[in-house]
């Protein structure tokens, strides 16, 4: 059996398929005439949000059996051509929840009170004490879009700062968020209510742009918008408008529509704005973990023909 890497994981994941017997090969960042290539012969796929696996890729793999998802979001895997072609598609949802809810409360707390700004303006050899008035987040409504594992941690964690935390999710049990502590509404009651907007749903059809002018019209004047879930669930050009408009107070993005985002996103040029690069799941935890349980699912899929998502 031969399991082809084509983004970086843990090495504990590759240790585990080469004890296994596995034969490993490790591409990283390849073109995708160089996957179509690379992909023959090859029985398990593993990666991470860098590879598309498209249509015609799946097109190209002779032998592949499972596509492993070191992570949670499979919007770079078209599904249905994989399904097409009797190949499963495996995930790892819990490995790197708490990293990229620790994630998205840091960001809550860096554009709430200018850590990113400030930092830049010592290194400028300045010392800028009153232009970098913050505020508390403390007594502030948090409004949570998508209250899966990653939203219902953020909450948790919110909590402890002694945030109010409403949410819009259509697809949570009402008795669940009344469990957590969790005020849930409607998407307009949310925008309504809410000082920081956090959003936490997969990418889909449904979700795409789901964050628009629309809805930054509907938010509370000054009101902050993060997102560590996925690029494209907001607009960046309507983001973009409402920042320099002064409509939003700041906002906070970890993901982007065009990855990796360049100095030609407008966004970058904006001071009420700040930004990661994808940095939701990099923690050395959540790597182990996910490389691991994506190794396993892997190993024990083609050596025993056992489906599992850790
Ligand atoms: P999850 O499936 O546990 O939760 C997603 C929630 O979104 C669900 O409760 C679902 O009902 C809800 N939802 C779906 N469509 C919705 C809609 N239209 N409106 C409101 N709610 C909706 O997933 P999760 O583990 O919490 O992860 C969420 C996403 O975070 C992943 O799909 C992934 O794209 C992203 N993620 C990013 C990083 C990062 O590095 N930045 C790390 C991990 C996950
Ligand atoms: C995920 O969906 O798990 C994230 O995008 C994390 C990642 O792989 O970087």
């Amino acid at each position: 059996m031969k399991v082809l890497v084509t983004d970086p994981i843990a090495n504990e994941g590759i240790e585990i398929l080469r004890d296994a017997g596995i034969e490993v090969e490790e591409k990283l960042g390849l073109s995708p005439e160089e996957l179509r290539q690379a992909i023959k012969g090859v029985h398990g796929l593993i990666i991470r949000s860098n590879t598309k696996v498209t249509a015609d890729l799946v097109e190209a793999a002779d032998e592949l059996k499972v596509v492993g998802r070191a992570g949670t979001g499979l919007d770079n895997v078209d599904i249905p051509a994989c399904n097409k072609h009797g190949i499963v598609v495996m995930n790892t949802p819990g490995g790197n929840t708490n990293s990229a809810a620790e994630h998205t409360i840091a960001m809550i707390l860096a554009v709430s009170r200018h850590i990113p700004q400030a930092t830049a303006s010592m290194k400028e050899g300045k010392w800028e004490k009153k232009k970098f008035l913050g505020q508390e987040v403390a007594g502030k409504t948090l409004g949570i879009i998508g209250i899966g594992r990653i939203g219902s941690i953020v909450a948790q964690l919110a909590q402890g700062l002694k945030m109010k935390v409403v949410a819009f999710d259509p697809h949570i049990r009402p008795d669940l968020a009344e469990r957590m502590g969790v005020e849930l509404m409607d998407l307009d009651g949310v925008l309504a209510r809410a000082d920081y907007i956090s959003v936490h749903t997969p990418l889909t059809p449904e979700t795409k742009w789901l964050l628009n002018k629309d809805l930054f019209d509907k938010m509370k004047d000054g009101a902050i918008v993060v997102n560590c879930a996925r690029g494209g669930i907001i607009n960046e050009e309507d983001l973009y408008e409402a920042l320099k408009s002064g409509k939003l107070k700041a906002a906070a993005l970890d993901v982007f529509e065009k990855e990796p985002t360049t100095l030609e996103n407008k966004l970058l040029s904006l001071e009420n704005f700040i930004c990661t690069p994808h940095l939701g799941a990099s923690t050395k935890e959540a790597q182990e973990n996910v490389a691991v349980a994506v190794a396993r699912q892997i190993r024990d899929y083609l050596l025993n023909g056992e489906v599992r998502n850790a």
